[in-house]
């Protein structure tokens, strides 16, 4: 059966595992058919990420735009319709994260992390919702943070986006219910990718990976249509990076 999924920071880290990990399902059990429609800024990273896929056979689609900007999140939403007509899985995975003492973050900091975070997380899934809500099925998964339960010294902008994130997905439980929709928040602790930046072996020895991740997602997916799994909470193994 076709499915397709929409994927969002699909270009690097988290979301990247999680396309390769569909494709991969795709290949080894024959049985699912998805169309990956891969989205982020950077059209190369797109491009590469689209190449490993199709070589476990799998069709995809990339879109380069940038879901700060209301205008591209709607032409992301257009794309999709009239290039694929429906939508099976949407990832709200892109985000990004700005970190440092409360006293030094910017409105910079602030309107940057807000715009990818909150505002095109919350508009591409207003654009999307619909067609699922019509069609009585679909997935939307969220990858908030455990930043969006608990507090970090350096990630105030960060959390506050992560816990606003949170209140969407359980808004969106309300109408999701109502017409057969599924809704995870998947809520990982550290993962080791590029939104970190540089860091040691000490530290990076300490996170999860992003195939870590994107395992249970794909596992969350297949489940029958009449399980969802609300939540999905992953940690490293010896606990949070409390000074992140
Ligand atoms: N890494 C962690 O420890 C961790 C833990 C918990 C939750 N998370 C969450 O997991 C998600 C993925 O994080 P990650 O660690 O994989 O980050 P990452 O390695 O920095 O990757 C983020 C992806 O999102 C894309 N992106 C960022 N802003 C975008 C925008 N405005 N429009 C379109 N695409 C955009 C980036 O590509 P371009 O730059 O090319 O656009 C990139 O492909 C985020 O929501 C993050 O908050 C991460």
């Amino acid at each position: 059966m076709d499915h397709t999924i929409l994927i969002t920071g699909a270009g690097k880290g988290i979301g990247r595992a999680i396309a390769l990990a569909f494709a991969k399902e795709a290949k080894n059990t024959q049985q699912f058919n998805p169309v990956l429609v891969l989205c982020s800024r950077n059209q190369e990273d797109l491009d590469s990420l689209a190449q490993e896929c199709q070589s476990h056979g799998v069709r995809t689609d990339t879109i380069a735009c940038d879901l700060g900007r209301l205008d591209e999140v709607n032409m992301l939403a257009d794309h999709v319709t009239r290039h694929h007509h429906t939508i099976d899985c949407l990832v709200n995975n892109a985000g990004v994260g700005r970190f440092g003492p409360f006293e030094s973050m910017t409105e910079e900091d602030f309107d940057y992390t807000m715009g990818t975070n909150l505002k095109g997380t919350f508009f591409l899934t207003q654009a999307i919702f619909p067609i699922m809500k019509e069609k009585r099925s679909g997935h939307i998964f969220f990858i908030t943070s455990v930043a969006a339960e608990k507090a970090f010294r350096h990630s105030s902008i960060y959390c506050m986006s992560k816990f606003g994130q949170k209140g969407l997905v359980e808004t969106m439980r309300l109408y999701a219910r109502e017409c057969n929709v599924r809704i995870t928040d998947v809520m990982p602790g550290a993962v080791f990718t590029p939104m970190w930046g540089e860091v040691t072996d000490d530290f990076r020895a300490l996170m999860m990976m992003p195939e870590d991740i994107a395992a249970p997602i794909v596992q969350a997916y297949l489940q029958p249509g009449r399980t969802t799994v609300e939540e999905i909470v992953l940690r490293p193994t010896s606990g949070d990076l409390q000074d992140a």
